[in-house]
């Protein structure tokens, strides 16, 4: 089947009006769709200005990694979002990784789909989307998302089409808006807290010893899910501990997934 393009007026028309963004737009090709959209703000534009690509040249993972990103069909988005207050921005990785597992469960994707802390969206531990969130003078983020569409050529990925059939792409662009303007709401008036319970549904990491990667040192232990902050809750040797940022890693024996009921 040839690859449907994403086409602004399309993805539009699905929109509920209640949802639709400031303004939508769609990039042939683009450098990143998060640095685009961080210079948008640097000039001031308003909350709610979203853009996708078809390929980035210089599309950027967590931790200054590239993010591949060939013309496959693959989603790159990005949206700008003003917060009211700067403590509203904790949390906001956890909000948008349950967004799409709402997303994914309109099309019947549910039971295989794990979170890995903070914010990657697995399928069968093998990774279907990432998250790039970066602020600006404090209330402004970029919330940077790549969704594989087509099977990757790492083995560690995997696309929605490998999962699901006959997935029209701007339907299903239209469908991330609309969930993440509908959630961003509730985030704005009562915080992480109504996300907490979903997030803990799909828990990848939970009671699996890890390692988490912070930038001057690696504390291991085993990990006993998110607080009510959405914060990393580990058990080390030390007693428990919990952070709000780092990068985790897991043994490879470690891998195997056992689903919690939903
Ligand atoms: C990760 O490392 O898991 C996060 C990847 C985020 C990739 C997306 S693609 C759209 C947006 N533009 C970028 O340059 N990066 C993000």
């Amino acid at each position: 089947m040839p690859l449907e393009k994403l086409n602004k007026d399309k993805i539009l028309s699905y929109i509920p009006i209640q949802y639709q963004p400031a303004k939508l737009e769609v990039f042939d090709t683009i450098d990143s769709t998060n640095t685009y959209l961080l210079n948008q703000a640097r000039m001031g534009r308003q909350s709610g200005w979203c853009c996708f690509a078809e390929q980035q040249t210089a599309g950027r993972g967590r931790l200054g990694r590239v993010w591949d990103s060939p013309p496959s069909g693959n989603l790159y988005f990005s949206l700008l979002w003003q917060f009211e207050e700067v403590e509203q921005l904790s949390g906001i990785s956890i909000v948008i990784a349950v967004v799409l597992t709402y997303v994914l469960k309109k099309y019947g994707i549910n039971e295989r789909i794990q979170l890995k802390w903070p914010n990657d969206v697995l399928f069968d531990g093998r990774k279907l989307a990432g998250i790039l969130l970066e602020t600006i003078a404090g209330k402004d983020a970029v919330i940077g998302i790549g969704i594989n569409w087509t099977t990757p050529s790492n083995y560690y990925a995997i696309g929605l089409t490998d999962i699901a059939h006959s997935l029209s792409r701007n339907k299903f662009a239209a469908d991330l808006i609309t969930e993440l303007f509908r959630c961003l709401a509730i985030f704005g008036k009562s915080g992480v807290n109504s996300f907490i319970s979903d997030w803990r549904k799909y828990d990848f990491l939970l009671k699996k010893p890890i390692c988490l990667i912070l930038p001057d040192k690696e504390i291991t232990g085993i990990m006993q899910g998110i607080n009510e902050q959405g914060e990393l809750v580990l058990e080390t040797e030390q007693g428990i501990r919990t952070f709000c940022y780092g990068e985790v890693s897991v043994k490879k024996e470690y891998l195997d997934y056992v689903p919690a009921e939903r």
